[in-house]
């Protein structure tokens, strides 16, 4: 058994938690859309308009803030139109990136639009700029947001949505380094700048442009997107920055230089491999927030990382394109570790995205087309955790720890913890990630009374145990939080997760 000590100053609030820390991402990858949310209005599992209504339902209890789709990849040889119109004149094309299958485009814009509509989440749309046109882009926005008359507004109409729909979030496409057009980073950040020229606010809808981003800690690649960031003006009423929103991709695998791994078989030895790897994206956040504060002082451009979560080999028989894994209480570890690390960050991320909501990668939700539907160790995370969204950071000093654990040349503080208050409550959430030590955190509740302490726990007897249609084998239990004179105390098995919610007086 080991011991932490930690200080909450309830009454010293810091900034906001924007709830898109908690946002997600569905590609056309796998069975993520297909075969996940889109089973189709002629299967016999319950649906709305084709999209499953268990899934649905179960997101909804994670208050889901923001849905980022079609890519990915995948958005970068999206043509829209393709997916627009009767179903059955849908023209097919072949997903290249994943699993070189026919996409049939049964799934397009008004099916997300339902999606978002159903979720209540604000759509956040990615652009295809690698293999796509300006006017393909800016045709897209219209169709979606404009009033009025215009092409674009009488096709949709013909489509059956006669009112514009609400589009937050438009991204300027993605991963243009690599699969979203092998561009250098000046030459995109002049595409950028073109096709955020052309992405109109119609009406009363106001884009928040999202620059495709960097992989990992490439401030290179941040550092010429932030040059190309200037006002412009083009004689509208207000200026405004040319795009909001620099991105970024941190994906946890099971360390540098060592293989992915199984999703479900590893020692405890990858386990902290993982962990470690985890708490990077700490490094990588400070550093484009750090370039940022050069380029922005005042904080009016958001970083957003559009993509996160572990990446495991494929289960065994599945398509090596369909980035199908299962998901353990490693991973659930790992979103908790990654939400602490947002939350310190609340200044500048204004948004991440899980990848991928439904089938592919760190899911939620595990489907099978026979009805089955499992949640994942990760999906608890997020709904244990859902109380921080908008929520105010409060500070949390951890002051005494137990030994890191040592791996290579690196260390891993094995307690983590977050804190945040709504006024009259406050939600905490810690983390134990030693694989072998149970752990007895105290914490110096100070500023304000406290009432009563809700505590809620996710473990199992070891770190991978998952969930199948068969056996659940993680998921929340009540659990004992001890309060006197403003001291809590929380036991945290090994590889555990917990929140304690407080009543403030
Ligand atoms: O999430 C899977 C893929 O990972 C995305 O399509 C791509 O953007 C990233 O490389």
């Amino acid at each position: 058994m080991s011991t932490a000590a930690a200080v909450i100053d309830l009454d010293v609030t810091g900034p906001k938690i924007s709830k898109h820390l908690y946002g997600h991402f569905a590609e056309h990858l796998g069975r993520c859309i297909y075969g996940g949310f889109w089973v189709g209005e002629d299967s016999e599992l319950p649906n709305t308009g084709g999209i499953r209504t268990d899934v649905v339902d179960a997101l909804r209890a994670l208050n889901i803030p923001n849905l980022r789709w079609p890519g990915g990849c995948f958005a970068d040889e999206y043509h829209w139109m393709d997916g627009i119109g009767p179903r059955d004149q849908r023209p097919s094309m072949v997903n290249t990136h994943w699993g070189n299958v026919e996409e049939n485009n049964q799934f397009g814009t008004h099916e997300f639009m339902a999606l978002c509509e159903l979720l209540d989440a604000d759509p956040y749309i990615n652009g295809n700029v690698g293999s796509g046109t300006v006017r393909e882009m800016s045709e897209w926005v219209e169709y979606l947001t404009r009033d009025g008359a215009s092409p674009m507004v009488s096709l949709r109409k013909a489509n059956g949505r006669d009112k514009p729909w609400r589009v937050p979030y438009f991204g300027i496409g993605n991963e243009a380094w690599g699969c979203g057009g092998q561009m250098r980073a000046e030459a995109y950040a002049d595409e950028a700048r073109r096709y955020a020229t052309y992405l109109r606010d119609h009406g009363d809808n106001e884009l928040y442009r999202i620059a495709a981003g960097a992989s990992d800690g490439d401030l290179v690649w941040t550092e010429a997107l932030l040059k190309a960031v200037s006002q412009m003006n083009c004689g509208r009423v207000k200026p405004r920055k040319i795009f909001q929103g620099v991105s970024f991709h941190y994906y946890t695998h099971g360390g540098e230089g060592i293989r992915r791994g199984s999703a479900t078989e590893f020692g405890d030895d990858h386990f902290y491999r993982t962990m470690i790897k985890a708490n990077g994206i700490d490094a990588v956040i400070r550093g484009h927030s750090a370039l940022m504060d050069v380029y922005d002082p005042d904080r009016t451009l958001g970083l957003i990382c559009d993509e996160w979560g572990t990446w495991w080999e494929v289960e065994p028989g599945t398509n090596p394109g369909f980035l199908y894994q299962q998901n353990t209480l490693r991973d659930a570890l790992v979103a908790g570790r990654h939400f602490d690390i947002f939350h310190a960050h609340a200044e500048r991320l204004v948004m991440a995205n899980i990848a991928q909501t439904v089938n592919v990668l760190q899911a939620m939700i595990l489907t099978d087309d026979a009805g089955a539907l499992v949640l994942t160790p990760t999906y608890h995370v997020f709904e244990m955790n859902k109380g921080h969204q908008d929520a105010l950071r409060l500070p949390a000093h951890l002051i005494s720890t137990p030994d890191p654990v040592e791996i290579d040349d690196d260390q891993l503080q094995p307690v983590s913890l977050t804190a945040s208050t709504t006024g009259d409550r406050a939600l905490l959430s810690a983390s134990n990630l030693s694989a072998t030590e149970d752990l007895t955190l105290s914490i110096d509740l100070r500023g304000r009374p406290v009432r009563n302490a809700t505590a809620r726990l996710l473990s199992a007897d070891r770190p991978q145990a998952h969930n199948t249609p068969e056996a659940t084998a993680v998921s929340p239990v009540q659990h004992e939080a001890t309060l006197a004179d403003g001291k809590l105390t929380l036991e945290l098995p090994k590889h555990s997760f917990g929140t304690v919610s407080l009543e403030l007086a």
